[in-house]
């Protein structure tokens, strides 16, 4: 097990050993872990082409670090406490024992419909212990795992797994969230008949809705896996063979398939979450994201799971049936670390106090926040409501793409302050630079987020494309990765995060490139073109605020129009990218080579009308008409 950073003066320590040898400091931690083979070198890297190569050489299987490395001390300990959407239900939990036994089973169940080292398979599941059985049978076999979130459409779907070519869905009948039913395997069907790479579904249980299943291309869970063998052999990895895919939105249309590896992603999971949350043995932890996020990946599951953790996997959501969900897990649990979205915050401070007040939520240890700037009002309403102040905030910064918790405090060891991510974990060099690429360096400064240094948890290349890989972060400011982020290092040296600087929108936390919810606007027959922009929202952070040009438009559809444009893009992306405002304009503000001005219509949004220089605008009239109406 790792040893946790227990004092500020430990932090510094380790910080300074980090920045010194980096490979040294990294060794030393993959030093706890089990390793059939140990690694030939630490590190090999540089970020021109880039090459990024952790523990090279180094054979392993992450399954077995979390299950062989910790059976012996927690085989009866829990391993997943399974709270299902609906509370009347009951709750499931899997002993290290259990999850053990159930992953083997499905393991032998893969491996049974030809699945071997290297194929990819897409499981698009509910928070369900399924999903969490799924993900690491497929670790187990070294098949590489892409977890698309049960709220992407048809389309979005398809798209993945057409990227990635897997062979293998996994899906279920439907899923619970609050009062809805959600018909994945209709929209899994769907997605197959644009997705030519699928042969088979795999179809778990748990809505008992009636459903097509197609013979000899789907198969249910529950009869696979009766037969099933409980015990399965691993399959040895290198330390830098692939583990998942994960797609996530960038300033194209086209969604990026991340790729993380085995070795430096393991450490790099374990480590972030015993320090970050400083989990103790039989602390009971829950975070409230859900799977299909890189949140849940490494904070559900590899994280906890690897630290003999007892991690809480919660089906539905904070307002169902009551907005009083997450405090009454809490109690009923006695959790002592809870990590959660600022949107979600958000949302249960305008339920109003009432739903929390009779909680004393006495467990709880440390809290945290991650996938968006959180607000000082709610940080304050977190830290005196949920944590009756007396809990340390970590308000986590990072991205899909580092693996892992890269800014943020240790729980109780940094000072926090509302509203700052604070300092950079032990090993992550994060830099500031201006426009032009110019180091801004010391504090009281404002700029673009960069990493110089490679750390083991960081992607190594996006699916297929490398080519997009080196442009999207290691072009931008050549030889430091771009995180895409804009910081602001105050008197003290911490950091605020101060959102996006590039066309990536951040609703709910969910991340949105806009030119794909234009993408999808655009489909409609009756558009010519459309922009979008983020704007500040009280609840999601930000909203999504779209511009549409319609020729022609007859004034009596402006309502039908906009209520089918935002079923469409919630039919072709997901809910989540449904615009919140859709103004049909005559033109866009664009510039002489035609790439649309977005910042224009930023401050439009934002009622400004500080437009800065606009001369490189090849139609500034247009400015007087989008200002007016
Ligand atoms: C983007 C990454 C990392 C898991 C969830 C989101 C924003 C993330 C914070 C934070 C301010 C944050 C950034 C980042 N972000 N955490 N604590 N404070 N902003 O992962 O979908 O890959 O999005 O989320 O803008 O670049 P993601």
């Amino acid at each position: 097990m790792i040893t946790k950073i227990s004092t500020l003066g430990g932090y510094l320590h380790e910080y300074e050993k980090s920045v010194a040898d980096p490979a040294k400091f990294w060794s030393k931690i993959a030093e706890n872990f089990y390793w059939r083979k140990n690694w030939d070198k630490t590190l090999e890297w540089n970020f021109d082409e880039p090459k990024i190569e952790w523990f090279k050489g180094g054979k392993l299987n992450i399954t077995e670090n979390i299950f062989e490395r910790n059976l012996f001390l927690r085989a009866r300990q829990k391993a997943i406490i399974w709270e299902p959407n609906d509370p009347e239900e009951e709750c499931r939990s899997y002993t290290y024992d259990e999850l053990y036994l159930e992953v083997n089973k499905f393991a032998n169940v893969l491996r049974d419909m030809g699945v071997q080292k290297g194929d990819r398979v897409t499981i698009y599941l509910p928070m369900i212990p399924e999903l969490a059985v799924a993900m690491l049978a497929c670790a187990k076999i070294g098949a590489i795992h892409s977890i698309v979130f049960a709220g992407f459409s048809a389309r979005a779907l398809a798209e993945r797994n057409n990227d990635a070519k897997a062979k293998i869905l996994i899906t279920a009948d439907g899923g619970f969230r609050g009062n809805k039913v959600i018909p994945l395997k209709e929209t899994a069907d769907e997605a197959a008949q644009m997705a030519q790479d699928i042969e088979k579904m795999i179809v778990v249980k748990r809505t008992g809705k009636e459903v097509n299943m197609m013979k000899d291309r789907d198969f249910w869970w529950e009869d696979l896996m009766q037969n099933a063998s409980p015990s399965a052999s691993i399959e040895v990895m290198d330390a830098e063979d692939p583990l998942f895919i994960l797609y996530t939105s960038g300033s194209t249309g086209k969604p990026k398939g991340v790729l993380h590896t085995t070795g430096g992603y393991m450490v790099y999971a374990a480590y972030t979450f015993k320090n970050v949350f400083q989990y103790s043995d039989n602390d009971i932890y829950f975070c409230a994201a859900d799977i299909g996020w890189i949140t849940g990946h490494s904070y559900i599951i590899y994280g906890p799971l690897l630290e003999g953790a007892t991690t809480i996997m919660f089906e539905g959501i904070p307002t169902f049936p009551e907005p009083d969900r997450y405090w009454k897990i809490i109690e009923k649990h006695k959790v002592n670390q809870f990590y959660t979205s600022p949107t979600a915050i958000r949302a249960l401070i305008a339920e109003g106090e009432q739903w929390i007040e009779k909680y004393e939520l006495k467990s709880l240890k440390v809290l945290g926040t991650v996938g968006e700037p959180i607000n000082e009002e709610a940080w304050h309403w977190y830290h005196d409501h949920v944590g009756k102040n007396r809990c340390p905030i970590v308000d986590t910064w990072w991205q899909t793409e580092t693996g892992g918790i890269m800014i943020s405090p240790l729980a109780g060891i940094i000072p926090t302050k509302p509203a700052f991510a604070t300092l950079p974990l032990p090993g992550i060099q994060p830099v500031v630079v201006d426009k032009e690429g110019n180091m801004l360096e010391g504090r009281n400064v404002e700029g673009n987020l960069c990493i110089k240094h490679p750390w083991p948890g960081m992607a190594r290349t996006l699916w297929g494309n490398a080519k997009r890989f080196k442009e999207a972060y290691f072009s931008t400011f050549p030889g430091l990765y771009f995180t895409g982020d804009g910081v602001k290092v105050d008197e003290d040296g911490y950091y605020r995060i101060l959102g996006r600087i590039d066309d990536v929108i951040n609703v709910s936390g969910h991340r949105l490139g806009t030119a794909e919810i234009e993408n999808a606007l655009n489909e409609h027959p009756l558009v010519a073109e459309s922009a979008v922009v983020g704007f500040p929202h009280p609840i999601k952070g930000q909203g999504i605020y779209a511009f549409v040009v319609v020729p022609d438009l007859a004034p009596d559809i402006h309502d039908e129009l906009r209520n089918s444009l935002k079923k469409g893009v919630a039919k072709l992306i997901s809910p989540i990218a449904k615009p919140d405002e859709i103004r049909f304009v005559k033109e866009l503000p664009k510039t002489r080579s035609g790439k649309i001005m977005r910042r224009i219509l930023r401050k439009i949004v934002e009622g400004s009308t500080d437009f800065g220089d606009i001369t490189t605008l090849v139609n500034p009239e247009i400015i007087k008409d989008l200002t007016e109406n």
